[in-house]
């Protein structure tokens, strides 16, 4: 166990702001044990929130990695391109690394535990996946011996915050929510990553890796985003009795691994649902411990940075951090996207004309997908726009799905393309 621990700390934007914050001010009980010896930025000019001594600030990331004064690099550049250069630098001179960069981790993570452990260097990437939750932790230690079963998670705040808003404030449509979440600064300027479901896809492959041992990249996970939601969509969930949240998933099934981003109708008295505006949430089901719910802020300086600084402490503390990717991998194979089984709300904008409820249950019985239940309201103000047509389907997979909706786009009743979204009875 060290005595002091000296850190590095490579970034000075917000949550390097909040790290300086944390290991400099006297609330926070650190000072005399984890020292923070020089912090590099490209911009040393801009104003900061957070002042930091000038004597420690350098703009030379080199000189802060070539130290051999700094035990710990704490990586908060984000990206893969010099971010991943000072990583595998610090961590072959065998300086342990601390990291909030999920890109990095979800693709390179494998690449980088190997290189910690050739460099005898430790690396702890906590901040990485829903900032102020510690999951990461939950599964590399609490859960190292249980067998996973599933995770349920909502993992991007913008998105969470965004269905919130078109939830609560009838008419408002996907754009005016980003704008106002933009106003809170809950979402970035160029929102695309979390909108996209690219976040979210980033930080399940984290969790999968230690949770099922088997590596999966961003690439491969079925991924839908949030960007074709209408307030039609979100207000019909309503009444039916569901909300409809940007769900991470993963589950074993029959020896394989189901995993997929994108929203899903979930029972609005279930836990996740309850999880609104900025927070996030991990719900892990394992065979020892059962069902166990996280639920905290995903972003921001403070959560984010006490990730970060959670880190570090594990590291003064803990000679040998327990680490499951040293545990032998199963590599589960993925289930087919096509082959995924779940219920379905589509939204078919159609003419309303005869014949038309007619054409789409037929295109769906003809591909084996029985219908549930069928909404369609009329619309008196603006025929010419036709009406949404919504239809909950019993069980089918994602590919008969997705062939049906071809088929039915296809047809001259559709006046725009159809939006389907998944249903989770079981969260
Ligand atoms: N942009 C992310 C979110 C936080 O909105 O949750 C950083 O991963």
């Amino acid at each position: 166990m060290s005595e002091l621990l000296k850190v590095g700390l490579l970034g000075y934007g917000t949550i390097g702001s909040g790290v300086i914050k944390m290991l400099t001010a006297p609330e926070f009980g650190l000072s005399g044990r984890i020292k923070l010896v020089k912090v590099a930025d490209t911009d040393l000019v801009s104003e900061r929130e957070v002042k930091v001594d000038p004597a420690l600030l350098t703009d030379d990331p080199d000189a802060v990695v070539n130290d051999p004064d700094i035990d710990v690099i704490v990586e908060l550049i984000g990206g893969v391109g010099a971010a991943k250069k000072y990583v595998e630098m610090a961590l072959d001179a065998g300086k342990d690394v601390v990291t909030a960069n999920k890109y990095m981790i979800a693709l390179h993570g494998d690449a980088l535990h190997e290189r910690a452990t050739r460099g005898d260097a430790r690396l702890l990437f906590e901040a990485s996946v829903a900032g102020g939750v510690p999951i990461i932790q939950v599964i590399r230690e609490q859960l190292a011996c249980d067998r996973v079963l599933s995770i349920n998670a909502i993992l991007n705040g913008t998105c969470n915050y965004i269905l919130t808003r078109m939830e609560q404030v009838p008419g408002m449509d996907g754009e005016q929510a980003v704008d106002e979440a933009r106003r809170k600064g809950f979402a970035e300027a160029d929102p695309t990553l979390d909108v996209s479901g690219m976040d979210t896809a980033q930080k399940l492959c984290i969790l999968v890796r230690k949770a099922f041992r088997t590596p999966v990249l961003p690439a491969q996970i079925d991924l839908q985003g949030i960007t074709g939601i209408s307030n039609v969509d979100v207000q019909s969930a309503l009444e039916m009795g569901y909300r409809i949240k940007l769900v991470a998933h993963s589950h074993r099934v029959n020896g394989k691994l189901e995993i997929w981003v994108g929203p899903a109708l979930i029972p609005q008295s279930g836990s996740l649902a309850q999880v609104n505006n900025e927070f996030n949430a991990v719900a892990i089901n394992s065979e020892a411990h059962g069902e166990q719910l996280f639920i905290g802020k995903g972003a921001g300086m403070m959560p984010t940075a006490g990730a970060v600084v959670g880190d570090l402490f594990t590291l003064l503390n803990h000679e040998r951090v327990p680490s499951l990717l040293s545990q032998p991998r199963l590599d589960l194979p993925v289930v087919d996207r096509n082959d995924v089984r779940c219920r379905y709300f589509a939204r078919f904008t159609v003419k309303d004309q005869p014949g038309v409820i007619a054409a789409v249950s037929s295109e769906l019985a003809s591909r084996g997908i029985s219908i549930a239940s069928v909404v369609q309201r009329e619309n008196t103000v603006d025929p010419e726009r036709g009406v949404p047509l919504v239809v909950i389907t019993h069980e089918t997979t994602v590919g008969a799905l997705a062939a049906a909706v071809a088929a039915i786009d296809h047809r001259e009743i559709m006046l725009q393309p159809a939006h389907t979204i998944r249903i989770m009875d079981s969260l």
